[in-house]
């Protein structure tokens, strides 16, 4: 398995180019089912979860390519509707295949996702929609089977907020018989991003990115030539923690900023500056980082995706700081790996309070999930001596050549294949 070695201590300087988003690449190419055809998509990532969509797609007989950014995803050759459990085990964004399937073909065979590191993240919701919707839905040996003649479109409320499920009950909508209504939906841009993918194929959607969407259903929805998807406000977000680490002067090329206005003020309230320029949003750390409070909550709100970067940055700042993790029960993996970094942090609950160290001290560390991996990186790039970080595949889940940007603005890093 790779790890990364890094030497911290290095104030970064220069421009990081922001890869499409991977939250809105991967509903964006199972969206590809509901129109038969060849669809294009632009500013796809070239991420391990990419690749797993696409080997997935193509086991159900659609035919896939991937260059440079750009995927095509041709669904009219799909003849088999079934999501194996040996990828859904590695990419739990596999269950976003399950709409789609009943939506176009009126069946679908998924294995349940399972749990994760970061909670139980169970799908009920998901079910209990498409259900509402008129599937008839059972499970067997860890699968959901599900099988409709024609969803019809239903009034569902969504008792949590979920990202997936809100996008996936979307996909089951734009092909049913009338109108269906989600209550309490996830406002995430991701999901707008889907609808207006959904809207270019020609599906009536109204409200995305509200917490009430109304989908009217269509018979018949067509391929798209070119979509480009959005840039990836998460790795913004961490390419933010990390000028803030280090001192740096970053700019973030091709970024959405007004998609991270909540993570931005906070990390503002924390000393670090924001400079709009021709060349993208300038981002420059401050000689010393103050200890602010966060909560994470579903978007407009701080979010979870965020967290463990957020930490990482508050391990060196001025003060205590107190971060309540709200949406997931178990994301805090990352704090026993930061604390053999020096890090002073004391959890309880969903609640970890991080008392500001002098410094970080570099350490063999080991990533046990996306967004800690990334938090791990961030801290290592502040830190004195060398750091190893090992199991980085978590890492090339959701980051697209990570370890080559850092590099480009100044990092001392290296990949050491294993
Ligand atoms: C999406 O996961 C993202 N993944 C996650 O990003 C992100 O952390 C999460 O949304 C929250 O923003 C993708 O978009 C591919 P949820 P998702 O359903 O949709 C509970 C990353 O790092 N819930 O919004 O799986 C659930 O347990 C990943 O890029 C139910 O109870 O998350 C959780 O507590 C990690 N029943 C809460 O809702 C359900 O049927 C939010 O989960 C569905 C969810």
């Amino acid at each position: 398995m790779d790890k990364l070695i890094i030497r911290g201590g290095k104030q970064l300087k220069g421009e990081v180019s922001i890869s499409g988003a991977k939250n809105a690449a991967l509903p964006i190419m199972t969206s590809s089912i509901l129109a038969s055809g060849r669809s294009a998509f632009a500013r796809i990532p070239d991420l391990m979860d990419v690749r797993t969509m696409g080997r997935l797609l193509s086991n159900m007989g659609a035919s896939y390519s991937y260059n440079e950014g750009s995927a095509t995803i041709d669904s009219a050759s799909m003849n088999k509707f079934e999501a194996p459990y040996e990828l859904v085990k590695t990419m739990r964004a596999s269950v976003l295949v399950l709409c789609p399937l009943v939506a176009r073909f009126g069946r679908a065979k998924v294995s349940l996702p399972g749990g994760c590191a970061i909670g139980a993240r169970p799908i009920n919701l998901h079910l209990m929609g498409l259900e509402k919707m008129g599937a008839k839905i059972r499970l067997e040996s860890g699968y959901v089977i599900a099988k409709t003649s024609r969803l019809k479109g239903a009034s569902i409320y969504l008792d949590t907020v979920t990202v997936t499920g809100t996008e996936n009950l979307m996909m089951a909508a734009v092909l049913a018989k009338g109108t269906t209504i989600l209550e309490n939906a996830a406002r995430e841009p991701e999901v707008i991003d889907l609808a207006n993918c959904l809207i270019s194929m020609g599906a009536r959607i109204n409200g995305a990115g509200e917490s009430v969407i109304e989908i009217e259903g269509v018979d018949e929805l067509k391929p798209l030539k070119n979509y480009a998807i959005i840039p990836d406000r998460i790795e913004t977000g961490t390419f933010m923690s990390i000028a803030g680490i280090t001192g740096g002067d970053l700019v973030l090329k091709d970024c959405r900023p007004e998609h991270l206005d909540a993570a931005m003020m906070k990390l503002k309230d924390t000393g670090v500056i924001f400079k709009e320029t021709k060349r993208g949003l300038r981002v420059i750390g401050p000689k010393n980082l103050i200890a602010k409070d966060v909560k994470t909550i579903p978007y407009p709100g701080f979010p979870t995706d965020m967290q463990a970067q957020f930490m990482a940055m508050m391990t060196i700042a001025k003060g205590t700081s107190v971060i309540k993790e709200t949406i997931f029960e178990n994301r805090f993996m990352h704090v026993a790996e930061l604390k053999r970094m020096g890090a002073d942090i004391s959890i309880d609950g969903g609640t970890a309070a991080i008392k500001g160290v002098e410094k970080l001290r570099g350490a063999p560390v080991m990533a046990t999930d996306l967004r800690a991996s990334a938090s791990l990186v961030v801290a290592a790039l502040r830190a004195e001596g060398e750091t190893v970080i090992h199991r980085i595949y978590h890492l090339d889940r959701g980051y697209e050549k990570m370890d080559e940007k850092l590099k480009k603005v100044g990092a001392d890093i290296e990949r050491v294949k294993g």
